[in-house]
């Protein structure tokens, strides 16, 4: 592993803190499941992101003079054998890049002294249960000793903003990682489709659960080391459960199937939704449903690019939708109005009730600010014409090169009063990853084919 990467972050923090804040960042706790049985470890992504150590029980402090101190584990043969290799203290400075490294039973009586003399402490902010108080303590011993001389920070300050913003735009270490988790996500939607009409072709039972066995067979198979986040496959009518997870209901010849997963490699997230017919063969209402939303995501795939801003592709996506909806009788124009009606009253939201994306980085729902950092101020109200709410909205986010996005439309019909039959129960969503690009984006899912006939090409194979 290569340490300069994660040295040159946290030069990048420590040029952030000024030359005498402190900067303290801990790696997410172990968490028990039931009993003596802990939930499988994920280290904390800002820690990850400033030291690619991925062991639990470590902190970093990086001081605004540049250097960088690593707690972690000490080495302990016993322990070892039981749970596995400790990279200790010792060790630490030279496979990491710090400068120094203390085992983390000396956190305690470390901290008061490092903490002396600074004049702001840096810490994720509303993230760690306990870490406020945690601080609060250390600095109580500080001021303990400002009779002896010691200064106490005055200050503490939220790590998190400088953190989201570098975290935001991806380097092109991140980028290609991303691209290889997507890769892997996409083997894994295709294994999927091909199974699920494979094995209703020989008339078998199909369940979800069978579905979501062949997407974590891909992923570990790709060396990812879990799913990023908890997989969705959604049969028939579960598909408008938006937060549905993969259960054991029947995959019927005849109905669509949505599934929503993607793997996470080394740290970083992928996130694919495709839908596609069970037995690999769309019907005609099911098929212009599917365009609908497939036009949808092209109109918002043509409006991600560097200098758009963060809401053109879902505005793009909810210009194409609103017609649709009118076209194929969803919508009621003697009821609704025009497009632009639609639009306006947000009448397509009961039909596709999410935005169109969200960041994508180490965490799936990635950290970064939605709104313009030097535009904040120019704040607007309006009334929402659903729940009447006063919103404030404040200028979206301009794309850059490097930034990475989901590109997510969808739409999902629930039975309902003068919604045509034909469409009952279809839930359908299109979900890309994409990284913004000077002159558009480059989406780095599609080795999943999303064209209709590609996916019935696929399934007939
Ligand atoms: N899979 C989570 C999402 O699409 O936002
Ligand atoms: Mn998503
Ligand atoms: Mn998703």
């Amino acid at each position: 592993m290569s340490t300069t990467l994660y040295a040159e972050r946290r030069a990048r923090v420590a040029r952030a803190l000024g030359p005498d804040g402190i900067a303290l960042i801990p790696t997410a706790p172990e968490r028990p499941r039931n009993r003596d049985s802990d939930f499988l470890y994920r280290h904390d992504s800002y820690f990850y992101y400033l030291s690619g150590f991925t062991e639990p029980n470590a902190w970093l402090v990086i001081t605004g003079d540049g250097r960088s101190t690593l707690f972690c584990a000490p080495k302990d043969l016993e322990r070892e054998i039981w749970d596995g290799y400790r990279l200790g203290p010792q060790a630490a400075p030279a496979a990491l890049g710090v400068d120094a490294a203390h085992a983390i039973g000396e956190l305690d009586d470390r901290m008061p002294r490092l903490l002396e003399n600074r004049d702001a402490v840096w810490f994720p902010f509303a993230i760690h249960d306990g870490l406020e108080a945690q601080v609060a303590g250390w600095l109580a011993r500080v001021r303990a000793r400002v009779r002896f001389g010691a200064l106490c920070p005055q200050q503490q300050r939220d790590l998190c903003g400088v953190l989201d913003e570098m975290r935001l735009v991806k380097d092109a270490h991140e980028q290609d990682l991303m691209r290889r988790a997507a890769a892997i996500s996409a083997r894994a939607h295709v294994r999927a489709m091909r199974t699920s009409a494979r094995m209703l072709r020989d008339g078998l039972d199909v369940r979800e659960y069978h579905l979501d066995a062949e997407l974590l067979h891909e992923f570990r198979l790709g060396g990812s080391q879990y799913p990023a986040y908890g997989s969705i496959v959604a049969a028939g009518a579960n598909a408008c459960v938006l937060h549905y997870r993969a259960d054991a209901a029947p995959v019927r010849p005849g109905e669509l199937v949505l599934i929503d997963a993607g793997c996470e490699l080394d740290g970083y997230a992928s996130d694919i939704t495709r839908t596609f017919p069970a037995d690999g063969r769309f019907t005609g209402a099911q098929r212009a449903l599917y365009e609908l939303v497939l036009a949808s995501q092209d109109a918002a795939v043509a409006a991600t690019r560097s200098g758009a801003r963060f809401t053109d592709p879902h505005d793009a996506t909810v210009a194409v939708l609103a017609q649709g909806l009118l076209d194929l009788g969803l919508l009621d124009p003697d009821k609704v109005g025009s497009a632009q009606d639609v639009i306006e009253r947000r009448a397509y939201f009961q039909f596709y009730m999410h935005r169109t994306g969200h960041w994508l980085g180490m965490d799936v729902h990635d950290c970064g600010s939605y709104v313009e950092p030097g535009e904040a101020a120019e704040a607007s109200e309006r009334k929402d014409p659903l729940s009447g709410e006063t919103i404030r909205n404040r200028p979206s986010r301009i794309l850059r090169p490097g930034m990475v996005l989901t590109i997510e439309p969808g739409l999902y019909v629930r039975p309902g009063e003068g919604v045509p039959e034909a469409f009952h129960n279809l839930g359908i969503r299109i979900e890309d990853d994409a990284i913004v690009t000077e002159g558009g984006c480059e989406l780095i899912t599609r080795d999943v084919p999303v064209r209709p006939d590609e996916i019935e090409a696929l399934m007939r194979g």
